[in-house]
């Protein structure tokens, strides 16, 4: 079982020259997990929070491709804030930590390496059921 100080701000590599940046990520080279899904988060609303969630063993990579936003980790015990606006660093999210998301920058994305495929039974999304499983799981 994963703490908040187990979810950590890793740099990208980055590919620079006069024309601009490039960052690449590949399976086995610089991420932790297999890449199973990608999706971003865009048109997000000023003012508007997403998240509210916890997963029982999805990792994520998260990205802020543009503008910038802040991820607020949980594990029940401890909570964390993440403020990301550099593409070349991602916030690696352990399993079983809750997160919120919040302060988008107008036309921020949030860009997201999944280690799983979509799994609506991956997801915790009540509070109090997170706590619970939290308690009932012994912290490592
Ligand atoms: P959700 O993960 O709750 O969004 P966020 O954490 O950014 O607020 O997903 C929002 C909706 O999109 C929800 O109905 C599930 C759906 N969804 C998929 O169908 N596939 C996916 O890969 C993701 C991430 C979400």
């Amino acid at each position: 079982m994963y703490k908040v100080e187990d979810c950590k701000i890793v740099n990208l590599p980055k590919i620079h020259n006069d024309a601009g940046n490039i960052t690449v990520l590949e399976n086995n080279k610089n991420i932790p997990f297999d890449i199973k899904r990608i999706y971003y988060l865009y048109d997000v609303p000023m003012g508007a929070d997403r998240g509210g969630h916890g997963h029982y063993a999805l990792q994520q990579y998260v990205v802020a491709a543009s503008g910038s936003f802040t991820f607020v980790l949980d594990d029940g015990v401890n909570k964390r804030e993440f403020f990301l606006n550099d593409p070349s660093k991602a916030l690696h999210i352990q399993p079983g930590i809750w997160r919120e998301i919040k302060g988008f920058s107008s036309g921020s994305i949030c860009f997201v390496l999944a280690s799983q495929k979509y799994n609506e039974s991956d997801y915790i999304r009540d509070y109090v059921e997170y706590l619970k499983y939290k308690n009932d799981t012994p912290i490592i």
